[in-house]
């Protein structure tokens, strides 16, 4: 299967792919965590990101997309994949479109996952990522490692990202309503949107995801 991911920053979209992905046998691909990997290596992709990030601003279109197309050329996407992040505005869905043409293939759906802000706010505040890997997702609250600041899966440091900071989340929430939303529509318009409620337990939102993407395709 071939998935987009969306939502808002804070859905839960990082969590909900991990299991999504196990259960599928797909690789997760976040162009978050692609970033954040780079930034931590300091890589000259990172180098380029950082500021974006930071400023919780997109990165422009020519490195998130070459970025992304080199992803899904390895090998275990070509069986399929979940992506998380990306695209996130018209131009790199347009990209993708046409990357999997060029490929002769298309997506079978588009996930769509819907919170109420001031819980996608509440979310956000809690989370605490690993240093090793970001795809080890932690909250004070809801999820809370069993030794405070320690990645239960590795052992790597948590830490918040600096991009969780309150203002941060604020113009990341602009940036959602004005430039990812409109993708929502765009992938209508081709018959792929599945919406679902991301509220309630974790497992609780991974079977309502794995019942939608059923639908699909
Ligand atoms: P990215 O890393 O993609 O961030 P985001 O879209 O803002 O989304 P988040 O990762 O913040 O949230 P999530 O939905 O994954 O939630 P999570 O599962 O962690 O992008 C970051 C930046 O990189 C962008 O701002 C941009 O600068 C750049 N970038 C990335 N892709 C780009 C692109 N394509 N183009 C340009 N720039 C790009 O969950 C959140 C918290 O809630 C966690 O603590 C979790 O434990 C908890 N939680 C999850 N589910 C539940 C639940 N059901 N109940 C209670 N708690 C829950
Ligand atoms: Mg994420």
């Amino acid at each position: 299967m071939r998935i987009v991911l969306v939502g808002p920053p804070g859905a839960g979209k990082g969590t909900q792919a991990a299991y999504l992905a196990k259960n599928l046998s797909i690789p997760h691909i976040s162009t978050g965590d692609l970033f954040r990997a780079n930034i931590n290596q300091g890589t000259d992709l990172g180098k380029q990101a950082k500021a974006y990030m930071d400023a919780g601003e997109l990165v422009p279109d020519e490195v998130t997309i070459g970025m992304a197309e080199d992803r899904l050329e390895q090998p275990d996407a070509a069986k399929g994949f979940l992506l998380d992040g990306f695209p996130r505005n018209e131009p790199q869905a347009r990209a993708l479109d046409a990357y999997l043409e060029r490929k002769g293939l298309r997506l079978d759906g588009v996930l769509d996952l819907e919170v109420p802000e001031d819980e996608v706010v509440k979310r956000i505040a809690g989370r605490r990522i690993c240093r090793n890997d970001g795809a080890h997702v932690f909250h004070l609250e809801y999820k809370r490692p069993k030794v405070d600041g320690v990645c239960d899966e590795c052992g790597g440091e948590l830490y918040q990202r600096a991009d969780d900071a309150e203002d941060k989340v604020r113009t990341r929430l602009d940036v959602y309503h004005r430039e990812t939303e409109p993708i929502i529509d765009y992938y209508k318009q081709q018959d792929l949107v599945v919406t679902i409620s991301a509220l309630g337990p974790v497992p609780e939102v991974t079977q309502r995801a794995m019942e939608a993407l059923r639908r699909t395709g």
